[in-house]
């Protein structure tokens, strides 16, 4: 992909982020969304490519923009596939609360890949370089807690664990408590947190339980950036899903995925910061001008550079 995609697709995730920023903390969670849309569409069709939005805000019946299938691009050049959250963490946005970021990850057609991920649950486990080889996702989470402790050179009780706050985790927030290790608990964006874990010095660990499959695609590029290791396996609470799935993704829906199962090869993430964060500043507003932060990572080039980025239309 060329040099240029990495500020490209940084200049998309900015624009979807200062689109949203107008929304934070104003309670609707779906004008948010579609401002984040809007503002990536925008840029993502400035680009010379041939891109393909492999996933998305949905099936083309049911999301008027960014659908999966969608060309964007100009038409030109390379032909790209693209993985989009314009808006993770709708409801931190709406809310004010931390961690709303924008989000992208691209692969160009040939050199890398992202699966496309159905629209179901994804049980994912995240852990930084450190602890790549050292986990698995079938064994009991006190297990894997223990194993990370070693190879981090921790004691367990100094180990934490994000992992997002619902009834469903009950089971495995206690597991890890009872092996004595820290859960950090999160409302919302298990992606934001994913990306902590593969941070050395974050102080998240691991991310661990149930998120969104999509989101954890997008995760799996970043986490191959990076060096670390996710595990994950699909879940399908819903009805047709399961069935949905199986003319999605090849093989074995029941399977362990691995990242190079969900992005391999040449694959580029970029996001920014929307509400502050851990991993990013949200956006900020001067007098007449507005500054974002943002990453990009490339597997190719083993970059992850950070950005800040003054915009001077943005009062
Ligand atoms: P949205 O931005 O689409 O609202 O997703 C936020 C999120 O918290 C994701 O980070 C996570 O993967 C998923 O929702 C969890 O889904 P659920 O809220 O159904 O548990």
């Amino acid at each position: 992909m060329p040099v240029s995609f990495n500020l490209d697709f940084i200049a998309v995730t900015e624009s979807a982020a200062l689109e949203a920023a107008k929304w934070v903390g104003k309670g609707d969670r779906n004008g948010a969304d579609q401002a984040a849309c809007e503002g990536m569409r925008r840029v993502l069709n400035e680009i010379e490519m041939r891109g393909v939005i492999c996933i998305g805000e949905g099936e083309r019946d049911e999301a008027p923009m960014l659908y999966i299938g969608e060309e964007v691009g100009t038409g030109e050049g390379e032909q790209v596939m693209i993985a989009v959250d314009p808006l993770e963490g709708t409801n931190l946005c709406a809310n004010g609360t931390p961690n709303a970021i924008a989000v992208l990850a691209a692969a160009q057609v040939g050199k890398g890949k992202l699966m496309a991920a159905p629209d179901c649950y994804m049980d994912k486990l995240v852990v930084g370089a450190e602890c790549r080889g050292v986990v698995d996702i079938t064994l009991p989470p006190r297990m894997n807690v223990r194993l990370m402790a070693k190879a981090l050179g921790k004691d367990v009780s100094e180990v934490t664990i994000g992992i997002l706050d619902r009834p469903r985790h009950e089971k495995l927030i206690a597991e890890i408590r009872d092996a004595g290790a820290r859960v950090q608990l999160i409302s919302d964006g298990d992606l934001s947190v994913a990306i902590a874990a593969l941070d050395p010095n974050s102080g998240t660990d691991a991310l661990m339980g149930m998120g969104g499959a999509p989101e954890g695609v997008i995760t799996a590029a970043a986490v191959l950036c990076w060096g670390g290791e996710m595990q994950a396996r699909l879940s399908f609470p819903r009805e047709g899903q399961r069935e949905r799935a199986a003319k999605m993704v090849e093989g074995d829906l029941d399977r362990v995925f691995h990242t190079e199962d969900l992005a391999s090869g040449e694959v580029i993430f970029a996001a920014t910061g929307i509400t502050q964060g851990d991993m990013l500043k949200g956006v900020r507003y001067g007098r007449g001008y507005a500054i974002t932060e943002s990453i990009v990572m490339r597997s190719a080039q083993g970059l992850i550079r950070r950005t800040e980025t003054m915009h001077l239309d943005h009062a």
